[in-house]
């Protein structure tokens, strides 16, 4: 097997120099509240929660608030398809067309099976080694974004059915690319309950958690008087201080998924 599927342990990420560190903000106001310094630049976050929880949502609502400011996003879609996509922006008071225009927006859908074929053919040629420093693969080398939204790596690990070591080599080299073009990257994972609530689900994107530089999690909340409403957490920011509280969130027609201010009160489970 090769050495670099187990060399990587992941410290190297936490080596970034303090003082070079930049944040920069969501502008979804009530995330910002909990992470008031902003996200370090070139930080990896992965947006977790069930199906359905919001996870797309967010992370076209974080790319609206980017491209407004003159960001340039690449959204990465293994699920919706581009036209859908920009039809969820339009709702949420997005002009994808525009940014488009301006160079700031490139929405592109991919099949998950061509990643896994290609690093399985990658893997088959005898340059083992040198697969870390390579491009990886599907990431466009026309644009150059300031932001990386990939929904879902839950996809990508499906389409490596069989051999997750793959998947984990994959998933290395992505986080490495990342890290050294310091790209802010939102990296979705569907996962029946967050990582941190404590289950023994086990799945093959289990390796990406330490990997990742943050973590937000999207609830469904149950309240013990029978009413549903979706929660909202950072659960983890290196290289910046976090308020951690579960807030309230909604998703709302013209603005995308508001984050609330206020903390959960009385009787409820987290699903
Ligand atoms: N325009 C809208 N207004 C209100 N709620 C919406 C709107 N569009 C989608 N939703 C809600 O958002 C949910 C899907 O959110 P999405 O981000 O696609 O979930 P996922 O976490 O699976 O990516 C739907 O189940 C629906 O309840
Ligand atoms: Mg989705």
């Amino acid at each position: 097997m090769s050495k670099t599927i187990h060399s990587f342990d992941g410290k190297s990420r936490a080596k970034k120099s303090p003082e070079g560190l930049q944040h920069s903000k969501t502008y979804i106001n009530g995330f910002d509240k909990l992470c008031p310094e902003g996200i370090p630049v070139g930080n990896a976050v992965l947006i977790e929660g069930g199906p359905g929880s919001g996870k797309t949502i967010l992370c076209l609502t974080l790319l609206k608030e980017a491209c407004k400011r003159g960001k340039k996003v690449l959204y990465m879609s293994f699920e919706e398809r581009e036209e859908r996509l920009k039809i969820h922006l339009k709702n949420f008071g997005a002009n994808p067309d525009e940014y488009e225009k301006k160079g700031l927006l490139y929405v592109k859908r991919f099949n998950a099976l061509d990643i896994a074929r290609s690093v399985e053919a990658l893997l088959s040629e005898a340059k083992k080694e040198l697969l870390i420093e390579v491009q990886p693969i599907l990431i466009p080398t026309e644009f150059k974004p300031d932001i990386v939204i990939m929904d879902s790596l839950t996809s990508i690990s499906s389409a490596f059915s069989g051999d997750p070591s793959r998947f984990r080599i994959y998933m290395e080299q992505l986080f490495r690319y990342l890290e050294k073009h310091e790209i802010t990257s939102f990296l979705i994972r569907e996962v029946s309950s967050p990582t941190h609530i404590g289950t023994n689900f086990v799945e093959k994107a289990e390796a990406v958690s330490f990997l990742a530089d943050g973590i937000v999690a999207l609830y469904s909340i149950y309240y013990s008087h029978g009413i549903r409403k979706r929660g909202f957490e950072v659960v983890k920011m290196r290289g910046a201080e976090i308020d951690r509280k579960i807030v309230e969130c909604n998703i709302e027609k013209g603005k995308g998924l508001v984050v609330k201010n206020n903390s959960l009160k009385g009787n409820y489970i987290l699903t």
